[in-house]
């Protein structure tokens, strides 16, 4: 069964294979790698404190973290953040997310994102922000299949790799 549980010691072996798959590739929704593989009940209250806001990091928003899983197996992460500062407005928005390799392209994105945004109408906004790079065409597919509309595509410093950014946003009302 496929459901989307808060980060919890049940998954950590899983979710450690996870990311030793990801390697190089572009993780987005999960924080504090470098913690999870060396004290992970220590990531798991850092995640927790994230998201109530505590001993945050200045430019660091509060955030809540989900975890897509599939009988036991972690497939991929989404984080949601409950509010947005200058440059995320501009760059990072609202929601990342991200399949671990061996799980792509198997709608488990598109799934992950619709069961997400059912968490994200808790917090009472009536619309997020969703941004992607102007050639991630899985994530603009994504987006779309979950109400995305598209509003703008800019230039920013804020990315490093120096790709267009499509700004989307979908409606939660
Ligand atoms: C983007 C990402 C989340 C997609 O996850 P996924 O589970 O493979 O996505 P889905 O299976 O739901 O696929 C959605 C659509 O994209 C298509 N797609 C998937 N991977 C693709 C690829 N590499 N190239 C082109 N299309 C692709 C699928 O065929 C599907 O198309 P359809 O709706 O027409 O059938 C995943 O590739 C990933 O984690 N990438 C790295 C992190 C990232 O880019 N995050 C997004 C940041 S905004």
């Amino acid at each position: 069964m496929l459901k989307l549980v808060k980060p919890s010691y049940k998954y950590r072996h899983s979710f450690l294979e996870a990311l030793d798959e990801y390697g190089s590739d572009h993780i987005s929704g999960i924080f504090h790698i470098d913690l999870a593989y060396t004290n992970f009940k220590k990531y798991l209250s850092c995640v927790r404190n994230q998201e109530r806001g505590i001993d945050l990091t200045r430019g660091i928003v509060p955030s809540s973290a989900f975890w897509l899983i599939d009988g036991d197996e972690f497939v991929g992460a989404v984080s949601f953040r409950h509010k947005l500062n200058k440059r995320l407005r501009e760059y990072g928005g609202h929601i990342g997310y991200s399949i671990r390799p061996s799980k792509r392209k198997k709608r488990y994105g598109t799934m992950m994102l619709a069961m997400a945004l059912t968490h994200v109408k808790k917090y009472g906004l009536k619309k997020i922000i969703i941004m992607c790079d102007y050639d991630n065409t899985a994530s603009q597919k994504i987006i779309k299949a979950n109400g995305g509309v598209l509003h703008d595509t800019i230039k920013t410093k804020s990315n490093s790799n120096k790709k267009l950014i499509m700004h989307w946003w979908i409606d939660l009302v």
